[in-house]
């Protein structure tokens, strides 16, 4: 367990606007929160209330053209916003993993699985080629994907949405980055993989610290995996506070509603 905090991601004041031919929109307000070293965070709050974009913002994958982001994002002391895109490219993958909400969208699709996991990981640290493809395949393995071998010779169309995301994790947990964002990483999967990936989530945390800001609308898996909670809507926080305080005493009406609609645990579970 590690016990130093250290701040790894600060966001201060982040206001995100995007510029429509009908005038400004504004679709982050005001956000402000840390996650510190082995914390996870999670992020919760109706879909469309700006989780997505607030992490979108993180990685400048928001149309520049378009969408003007201004306030503080500090990683490891270090300001992310105005930061170059050659820099900007260093970090995502080594210093922040992301797993997308559609990780379709981050596989190049002319390219293989494994050109791809092997090309990531020799971009960011020095192991040979051999040793790429031998660390990408134990990491698959890991993640209960069948014949790993097959697996890296195969085309991002070729696997199920569960099934890339469960690369894209596999892919964060060769880089042990200090940030892992997991966009809803368990939506797409059956009941047995979401607990083997959230228990992988849990595994890349403790042993190597990685910090993880963890957006999800499943109340469940926030009260199994996270520290400390988040809860937006319509792009502004309402309320954070630690986990148990937030289920035993909810302070905003909008999170006692959000907790009032998750389904109850039967009481006796039929067996
Ligand atoms: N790339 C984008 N550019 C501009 N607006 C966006 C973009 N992505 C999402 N939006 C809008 O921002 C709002 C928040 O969306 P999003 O962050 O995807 O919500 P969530 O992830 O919480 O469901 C929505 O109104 C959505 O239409
Ligand atoms: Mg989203």
């Amino acid at each position: 367990m590690i016990n130093v905090q250290e701040s790894i991601l600060q966001i201060e004041n982040l206001h995100v606007q995007t510029k429509t031919p009908h005038g400004t929109t504004s679709l982050i307000q005001d956000v402000s929160f840390e996650v510190e070293r082995g914390q996870i965070v999670g992020l919760i709050g109706e879909s469309g209330c700006g989780k997505t974009v607030t992490s979108m913002s993180i990685l400048h994958m928001l149309d520049r053209k378009t969408t003007d982001v201004t306030g503080n994002i500090t990683l490891q002391g270090r300001e992310l916003i105005g930061m170059g895109e050659r820099e900007m490219r260093s970090i995502r993958g080594k210093d922040i993993s992301y797993i997308m909400q559609n990780p379709m969208n981050s596989f190049t699709p002319v390219w293989t699985i494994g050109h791809q996991l092997i090309e990531t990981i020799r971009r960011h640290t020095t192991v040979s080629k051999r040793q790429a493809k031998a660390k990408a395949m134990n990491a698959l393995a890991q993640m209960n994907l069948p014949q790993p071998d097959k697996l890296l010779n195969m085309y991002p169309f070729e696997l199920s949405g569960g099934m890339l995301q469960r690369v894209m994790i596999a892919m964060a947990a060769c880089m042990h980055p200090p940030l892992l964002i997991a966009d809803e990483p368990t939506t797409a999967l059956d009941v047995h993989t979401q607990k083997l990936v959230l228990e992988h989530l849990n595994q890349i945390r403790h042993e190597y610290g990685t910090a993880i800001l963890l957006i999800t609308h499943d109340l469940g898996v926030i009260a199994e995996m996270a520290d400390q909670v988040v809860v937006m809507r319509q792009g502004e926080i309402v309320e954070q506070a630690e986990v148990l305080e937030l289920f035993e005493n909810p302070k905003h009406d909008y999170t006692k509603k959000l907790l009032a609609a998750r389904p109850s645990i039967p009481a006796v579970c039929p067996i």
